[in-house]
């Protein structure tokens, strides 16, 4: 493991209105490895997910990603930070309804600039690691809930992110398919080497972390498990 953290949030502060999501929080994520954000609803994952993607600026304290403060960056700067760098999966999947699977898996790709053909090749790659291949051709009102997690999944990776950010990914799926998303997620960046922040309230989906940390009242609580 690295000495540097990829991403760290040092002292996070963020509140909506009187609601004091963040209350000091700071989290260190170092390069490959698998943070699961444990803890009750409303205790600040999702917040303290968002701050540290650039997408909701801290009121107080600072994320940093490797040298650069993300508050110092233009919101350009951020922009191509997190497509360039980023990779997103949700608890609904948020899969374009008009594409097929294979273009919404292409589409990060076609936005960076890359060629049809290329990208439609990359997208099959992945969907083929993500046991999906078969639904390539299918728009993701016409697939079950598990596969179009795992076409998100696929999305997600086939621009090779340095880090993927995954709020509750497995949340709208039974255990079944959770545990099969979870497990191809993670075969998935062992072999590209991101980290992943992963969001979830599961003791279970939390156990595919190499660490655990627990958010309470907008701070962090941390305790190691045994890989
Ligand atoms: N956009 C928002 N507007 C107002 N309050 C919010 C918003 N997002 C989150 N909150 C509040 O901030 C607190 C932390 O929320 P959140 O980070 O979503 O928690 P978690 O992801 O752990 O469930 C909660 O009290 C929540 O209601
Ligand atoms: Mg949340």
């Amino acid at each position: 493991m690295a000495d540097q953290p990829l991403l760290a949030a040092d002292d996070v502060h963020l509140s909506f209105g009187e609601t004091r999501a963040l209350q000091g929080a700071s989290l260190q994520v170092y390069a490959g490895e698998i943070v699961a954000l444990m803890g009750p609803s409303g205790s600040g994952k999702s917040s303290l997910l968002h701050c540290l993607a650039g997408i909701l600026a801290p009121d107080a304290g600072s994320v940093r990603y490797g040298d650069r403060d993300l508050a110092q960056m233009t919101d350009s700067c951020r922009s191509a930070l997190r497509r360039g760098e980023f990779g997103f999966v949700f608890q609904f999947g948020q899969l374009v309804p008009e594409l097929t699977c294979a273009e919404n898996v292409a589409l990060p790709l076609r936005l960076a600039g890359t060629r049809r053909r290329e990208a439609h090749r990359k997208a099959a790659v992945w969907l083929e690691r993500l046991e999906v291949a078969d639904v390539a051709g299918k728009r993701p009102g016409q697939v079950s809930g598990g596969q179009g997690q795992r076409v998100a999944v696929a999305r997600a990776l086939v621009t090779r992110p340095k880090v993927i950010f995954a709020d509750e990914p497995t949340g709208a799926l039974d255990s079944l398919n959770g545990e099969l998303v979870l497990k191809l997620l993670v075969s998935a960046v062992r072999e590209t080497g991101a980290a992943v922040v992963l969001v979830t309230h599961e003791v279970r989906v939390a156990a595919y972390g190499d660490r655990e940390v627990v958010v309470r009242d907008g701070r962090i609580r941390e305790r190691e498990l045994a890989r």
